[in-house]
């Protein structure tokens, strides 16, 4: 079965935590973009009624307005029931990264006002330990060479070695990526992060670090699109 099909496997599965009524907050990439689009798909057959969606990022609400999921701004959400979210990496206590689609910020502030995040994930997000893919933090524009130096500093400290940060930009490297929020992103390549929760600390008191891509103590349920199945994880 193809990543495609994974990911559609487990889109579908986190509709059955969607309720009428409720509001959900819309995570960003393309399995969330699925689950966005079969969102719409239920409200359009009557399976669901009354869901509005908070999204996390501009292509996301993009996605949604396509696919007929009705959208309120984040500061008119009284309660946020339930957010559906992808991630770059899973590990076996629900730790996350995320952001490899410069969302992380948005996202983070949706998981945690949300009653319940859930990830939805292929097989392939599993991991035993996370930092085999880059670490994303969102940082402001304004001195971020030095920002990048503390993060190296942090990084190191919190025993990764040799990290390599990365300023994300277009093509040739001329054109710096800009998030929905107008910040940079640093890509921090770890290979290993054997304390995810040192990380988080240090690079959180980094004047100029925006947010970073470690979910930590976010997500209560994961769903696994497998290569038969689909597998719902519960803390
Ligand atoms: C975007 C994210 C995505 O949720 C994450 O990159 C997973 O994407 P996909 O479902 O396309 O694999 O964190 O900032």
């Amino acid at each position: 079965m193809s990543l495609a099909a994974q990911k559609a496997r487990a889109a579908q599965a986190a509709l059955e935590f969607g309720e009428s009524h409720m509001t959900t907050g819309l995570g960003s990439g393309s399995t969330a973009d699925i689950f966005v689009r079969l969102l719409g798909a239920a409200l359009e057959n009557g399976a669901l009624e009354n869901v509005k969606g908070v999204p996390t990022s501009e292509n996301t609400a993009r996605v949604a307005r396509e696919a007929g999921v009705p959208l309120i701004a984040v500061d008119q959400a009284a309660r946020i029931n339930v957010a559906i979210d992808g991630a770059d990496e899973v590990d076996g206590r629900f730790r996350l990264i995320k952001g490899a689609g410069g969302c992380l910020l948005r996202e983070k502030i949706i998981a945690h006002a949300s009653d319940l995040m859930v990830v939805v994930v292929d097989e392939t997000k599993l991991v035993e330990t996370l930092g085999a893919t880059d670490l994303p933090v969102e940082v402001d524009p304004f001195g971020f060479t030095i920002t990048a130096g503390k993060i190296y500093e942090a990084l190191t400290a919190s025993g990764v070695t040799r990290p390599d940060v990365r300023l994300r930009s277009y093509g040739d490297g001329a054109n710096p990526f800009i998030t929905d929020g107008g910040h940079y992103i640093l890509d921090c390549a770890c290979q290993r992060l054997s304390d995810p929760e040192a990380v988080a600390a240090r690079l959180t008191a980094i004047p100029g670090v925006v947010e970073h891509g470690l979910f930590l103590n976010t997500a209560r349920a994961v769903i696994v699109g497998e290569e038969e199945d689909v597998c719902v994880l519960r803390l």
